[in-house]
């Protein structure tokens, strides 16, 4: 079943400098109670698409177009109030810096437990039980001490956890984790990583790693989407990716940083697209090295090209043996 369906979702900036098309026609399907890595490089359309879902798109961003729907409900029909009710409580965030998620004025303990009050019909005791009990779910080691620290007595790591925990209160059944890793040091990265896997498994909800590393999403996700240029290139199982890539998924996979090599990261030769001018045809064409003179012509629809696999990509069957 499927617990988020994108379909030709279109959402623009409306910049003095002209139409940013952050997304331009993105499509994809997420099955519930799974691991879904949503990846690009920077300025993909990454996090424009968990603030699409969310509705939270700043100025002078604007969904143009498109579908998106939660658990078969249209988000985008829904009204504002009604959409207080999917923040947090159906579908939740966690973002890069932990430090600026948090107000440094108020308590842990005050300001989660503020959360709970606000959205569920708890007293303030019963509501301070549930913060604790969600912070040991997110491993703090001490949550009936630590509700009386403020924010700044706390390190990167621990800061990490709570954001996690105070995405977790009202049992969301989506959690969003933009790049919840790259302000942390490598040791603690991978404790939050397996923190957000197990918890996946605990809870059982569904999770989507947005991030612009391979190596994060080939060990969490079952899943993954590419996102270039505000296009989706890919969609597929972890392993049919690796196996067959899109040209441009394949160039990322090149630059995984290797920890038995010493050899410096690969990056993709060329610059990312300019979203205001995007280039004719396959948006990726201007890097591409399997590019040819037809790429330049209509932009290639995503096909599914086997169970389980879309490619948006002229070339991809004769690249992969004709198939
Ligand atoms: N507030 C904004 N105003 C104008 N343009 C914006 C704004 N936010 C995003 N964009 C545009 O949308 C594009 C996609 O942004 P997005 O933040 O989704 O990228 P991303 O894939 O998350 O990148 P990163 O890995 O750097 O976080 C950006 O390149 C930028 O041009
Ligand atoms: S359509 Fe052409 S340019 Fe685009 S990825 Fe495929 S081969 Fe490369
Ligand atoms: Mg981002």
């Amino acid at each position: 079943m499927h617990i988020l369906e994108v379909e030709n979702l279109k959402t623009y900036f409306f910049t003095e400098a002209g139409i940013v098309k952050a997304l331009d026609g993105a499509t994809f399907n997420l099955e519930k109670g799974t691991t879904l890595g949503l990846v690009g490089e920077s300025g993909s359309g990454k996090s424009v698409t968990s603030q699409s879902v969310l509705r939270i798109v700043p100025k002078p961003g604007k969904i143009v177009s498109g579908k998106i729907l939660f658990e078969g409900e249209d988000i985008l029909a829904k009204s504002e109030n009604e959409m207080r009710n999917y923040r947090g409580k159906k579908i939740s965030l966690i973002f890069q810096d932990p430090t600026s998620s948090l107000n440094p004025l108020f308590t842990i303990g005050s300001q989660l437990t503020e959360i709970v009050t606000q959205h569920e019909k708890m007293k303030k005791t019963e509501a301070l039980e549930h913060v604790i009990k969600t912070l040991k779910l997110a491993r703090l080691p001490d949550p009936e001490e630590e509700i009386y620290r403020y924010p700044h007595q706390f390190s990167g790591g621990m800061k990490q956890r709570i954001c996690i925990a105070r995405a977790l209160l009202l049992n969301p059944q989506l959690l969003f984790a933009d790049e919840p890793t790259t302000n942390l040091d490598v040791t603690i990265q991978a404790q939050i990583l397996t923190l957000l896997k197990d918890l996946q498994r605990e809870v059982g909800m569904t999770l989507v790693m947005i991030t612009h590393d391979m190596g994060i999403v080939a060990d969490m996700c079952k899943y993954v989407v590419v996102l270039y240029g505000g296009n989706v290139m890919e969609t597929g199982m972890i392993e049919t990716i690796f196996e067959k890539p899109h040209p441009y998924t394949e160039a990322l996979l090149k630059a995984v940083p290797r920890l038995d090599q010493t050899k410096e990261l690969v990056s993709i030769p060329g610059n990312i697209p300019n979203l205001i001018e995007l280039p004719s045809g396959c948006v990726f064409h201007p890097r591409c090295r399997y590019a040819v003179d037809a790429c330049k012509g209509n932009k290639p629809p995503l096909e599914e090209v086997e169970a389980d696999h879309s490619i948006a990509c002229i070339r991809w069957r004769e690249l992969n043996g004709g198939r």
